[in-house]
C-alpha cells in the first residue's frame, strides 16, 4: 500500500482546532498554524476503514473492549517497546492523556502536597497541579553539550516529605529527547531512595525521530514497575485526539485501585466507542503506515535543518530525537518573548507555540510542529527567512 503525506488537505471546514479559527485567534487569517500537535495527514486507511464498519452499524450504545483491543495493547507494547507481560487487570483508561495526568494527581497527593515536574515541559502538566491545590516543584531540566539532560542531585535535594510524585515527559516535550536507559535508571533511583511515584506520560512513545529506542520506564526494573503509571495511547502515532481515548497501565495493585477510585468518582469509564474501535485497528493494523509516517516525519526535519543551517543560521535546533515538535533557540534575534511571539504571529505569518509557555528554561524559544506536508513546511520557512530578513 502507498500512503500518501505529500497532498496537502484543506482542513479549514472540518472544525479543527489548529486550522479553522485562526482568524478568531491570532487576527492573521492567512497565518500557518503549526502549534497545537496533531498532523495535517490523512488517517492510516485500515483504521478509517474500521470506523467506518462501525458507523455503518446505526446504533452506538454503551461499549465494552473486546479481547483484540487488550490484545492488541499488551502486542504493541511488547513488540514496538520491549515492555513484555502486560497483564489486562492492569489496563485502565482515560478520555484522554490530559484527564489521565490529572486523575493521577487527585489520585496520588492530597491538596497542599508538591508534585515535581520538569520544565521546560508540556504547560498542561502545570494546570493539572495547580488547578488540583497541588504544589508545583521544578527541577529544570539543564543543557549539557547542546542537549538537555535531567539534574539527579536537584531532583534529591528537592523531594521532601510533602512530595508524592513527578511527572516524567518520556519522549519530552518540548525538548524532543528519548530518554536513555542509563538516564531512566539514575531517575528511578532518586524515586525509589525517596519513595514518589512516577507518572511516565510516554504518548509521544512511537514518534522516534533519531537512531534511538523509547524505554518505557516501567521495564528499568521489578521496583520501576510497581512505582510507575504509564500513559499511553494513539492519538499521536495515528493522529486520533479527537477519538478521546487513552491507556492507563498500573502493575501495581494500590496505585491501580486508587486511579480506579479517581475514574469512578467522575464517571468516566466509558470512553468514546471511536476511540476505541480506532485503538484497536491502529495496533492490529497501523505498523506499515506509521513505519512510512516515520519516514516521513524525519525527512521533514532533515530538510528543517539544512534549512535552517543554511539560510537561517542564527536559530539554533536542538537534536529532535523523538516527537514531532523540534525546539528552536530564537535569541538571536535579540528580542524579547513578547515581541517574539508577535513577529512571529504577525511579520512572519506562523502560528507558533511559544517556548515561554513552557515555563522555565523556554524563554525565547519556539516549538514548530513539523508533521504537515513538506511544501507547507517550506512555505513556513520561506516566510520565516522573509520575515528576519526584512527586520
Ligand atoms: C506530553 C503530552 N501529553 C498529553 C498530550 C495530549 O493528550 P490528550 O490529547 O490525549 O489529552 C500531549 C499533546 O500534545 C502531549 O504532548
Amino acid at each position: 500500500m502507498i500512503y500518501d503525506f505529500d497532498t496537502v488537505i484543506d482542513r479549514t471546514k472540518s472544525s479543527s482546532v489548529k486550522w479553522s479559527f485562526r482568524k478568531e485567534r491570532t487576527g492573521v487569517p492567512d497565518i500557518l498554524p503549526m502549534w497545537i500537535a496533531d498532523m495535517d495527514f490523512v488517517c492510516a486507511p485500515e483504521i478509517v476503514d474500521a470506523l467506518k464498519e462501525r458507523v455503518a452499524f446505526p446504533i452506538y450504545g454503551y461499549t465494552e473492549r473486546t479481547p483484540g483491543y487488550y490484545n492488541g495493547l499488551i502486542n504493541w507494547m511488547s513488540k514496538r517497546h520491549g515492555w513484555n507481560g502486560i497483564k489486562k487487570e492492569w489496563i485502565l483508561f482515560t478520555p484522554g492523556v490530559v484527564a489521565g495526568f490529572n486523575f493521577a494527581v487527585q489520585a496520588y497527593s492530597h491538596p497542599g502536597d508538591k508534585i515535581i515536574i520538569q520544565p521546560p515541559c508540556y504547560y498542561p502538566f502545570f494546570d493539572a497541579i495547580v488547578n488540583n491545590g497541588r504544589r508545583i516543584v521544578e527541577n529544570p531540566l539543564k543543557v549539557v553539550d547542546g542537549s538537555y539532560v535531567m539534574d539527579y542531585e536537584d531532583l534529591e535535594r528537592k523531594i521532601d516529605g510533602r512530595t508524592r510524585m513527578i511527572i516524567l515527559c518520556s519522549p519530552h516535550n518540548p525538548v524532543g529527547r528519548v530518554w536513555k536507559r542509563g538516564e531512566l535508571e539514575k531517575l528511578v533511583e532518586v524515586c525509589e531512595k525517596k519513595d514518589i511515584v512516577i507518572l511516565s506520560d510516554e504518548i509521544h512513545n512511537d514518534l522516534i525521530i533519531g537512531d534511538m529506542k523509547h524505554v518505557p520506564t516501567a521495564t528499568i526494573s521489578e521496583e520501576a514497575m510497581q512505582r510507575t503509571v504509564t500513559l499511553v495511547a494513539t492519538s499521536k502515532t495515528f493522529n486520533l485526539a479527537g477519538l478521546t481515548n487513552s491507556n492507563v497501565v498500573i502493575p501495581d495493585k494500590r496505585l491501580r485501585e486508587e486511579f480506579q477510585n479517581v475514574v469512578e468518582n467522575n464517571r468516566t469509564k466509558n470512553t468514546n466507542i471511536f476511540g476505541i474501535v480506532a485503538q484497536e485497528a491502529a495496533y492490529a493494523k497501523g505498523e506499515p503506515w506509521l513505519e512510512v509516517l516515520l519516514t516521513y516525519l524525519r525527512g521533514n526535519y532533515q530538510y528543517l535543518k539544512e534549512y535552517l543551517a543554511t539560510k537561517l543560521p542564527q536559530l539554533k535546533l536542538y537534536p529532535l530525537e523523538g516527537t514531532y515538535l523540534p525546539w528552536i533557540d530564537c535569541s538571536a534575534l535579540g528580542m524579547n518573548d513578547k515581541d517574539l511571539s508577535e513577529f512571529m504571529l504577525k511579520k512572519a505569518k506562523l502560528w507558533l507555540d511559544d517556548g515561554i509557555l513552557f515555563g522555565y528554561g523556554g524563554s525565547m524559544f519556539m516549538r514548530l510542529n513539523i508533521a504537515c506536508p513538506r511544501s507547507i513546511l517550506r512555505e513556513a520557512l520561506e516566510r520565516l527567512e522573509k520575515a528576519i530578513s526584512e527586520s
